[in-house]
């Protein structure tokens, strides 16, 4: 059973500066929801009710975020905006969560190793603060079932990626052993084109056994100088089975500028009050049609 998931959130966002300059990246809004929201929130419709997240310089508007706010609380009850305030009041109580600071950003690996006391001896789930998945069943939950139907083994998202974008994932080769279930042979981290073994990337949604800890540990710097998660999870597949699950949904790699636009396009056709205005919009753009011409 999985109870506790880790966020890592304390990474520099380099590809949204200046922006993250001095906002963190997962704050980013999604129209008027933070990306981080999204993560929280699959975590919870997955049973998981226990978070931690890991922060890092800069970071501090995500811990008031998830905090309580009662400035704004009384602003909103003086002004009878009572929708608005449960919604505030929501958040504050979405789960509980926990902090920890990752004091350098040594890269993904050692930012779940810092969660290592919290979780103790016990599979966890890891999702990547900025990667949102929208799926009818949550991402990490369809992770979960796997997990137990798969001897309590780790068990990592994956998707096709495009040739251009091979380079910035972790890729796979694995040997399918049943529909969209791989068992991971290896995985290399950020390999070019000619070094990679298949189109199969890891995203950011990852069931893990206690052990990475001890493969963590092991783990010396990677490709940019950092812990690298993926060569870490390369010296679990020598000790455990991992296995790769292409999930069910859609992923918005939203710490990336494109998959960001990509993300507020779709949600916004997504949502009652937009949907309209946005895809009338958006259909004179690609009938190349002057913004002042009415389409009814
Ligand atoms: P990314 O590599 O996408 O984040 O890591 P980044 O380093 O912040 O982004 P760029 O490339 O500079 O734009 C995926 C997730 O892992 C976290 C990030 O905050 C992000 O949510 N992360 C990354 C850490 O928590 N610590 C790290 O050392 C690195």
């Amino acid at each position: 059973m999985i109870r506790k998931a880790v966020i890592p959130a304390a990474g520099l966002g380099t590809r949204f500066l200046p922006a993250t300059k001095s906002m963190p990246k997962e704050m980013l809004p999604i129209i008027d929801k933070p990306i981080i929201q999204f993560v929280v929130e699959e975590a919870i419709a997955s049973g998981i009710d226990d978070i931690i997240i890991i922060t890092g310089r800069g970071k501090r508007a995500i811990e008031d975020y998830f905090d309580t706010s009662p400035e704004l609380e009384n602003h909103l009850v003086k002004n009878e905006k009572y929708e608005l305030l449960r919604e505030i009041k929501n958040i504050a109580s979405l789960a509980e969560i926990h902090y920890i600071r990752q004091k350098e950003p040594n890269g993904l690996g050692d930012a779940v190793l810092k969660a290592e006391k919290h979780i103790g001896a016990e599979p966890f789930a890891v999702l990547l603060g900025d990667d949102i998945i929208k799926a009818k069943v949550p991402c990490i939950k369809q992770l979960m079932t796997l997990f137990d139907e798969y001897n309590q083994h780790a068990v990592i998202a994956v998707e096709e990626v495009s040739a251009e974008k091979i380079s910035d994932y972790g890729i796979l080769k694995g040997r399918e052993i049943a529909d969209s279930i791989y068992r991971v042979e290896d995985i290399i981290e950020k390999p070019s084109l000619d070094e990679a073994p298949s189109n199969i990337g890891a995203v950011g949604r990852y069931i893990l056994t206690p052990k990475i800890f001890e493969c963590i540990r092991k783990t010396g710097q990677g490709k940019g100088n950092e812990i690298q998660l993926t060569d870490a999870i390369r010296l679990l597949k020598s000790e455990e089975a991992v296995y790769g699950y292409v999930f069910e949904g859609t992923r918005y790699d939203a710490g990336d500028k494109a998959g960001y636009v990509k993300a507020i396009i779709d949600f916004a056709l997504e949502r009652s009050d937009l949907k309209e205005e946005t895809g009338r919009y958006l259909q004179k753009i690609v009938a190349g049609l002057p913004h002042s011409v009415k389409i009814t």
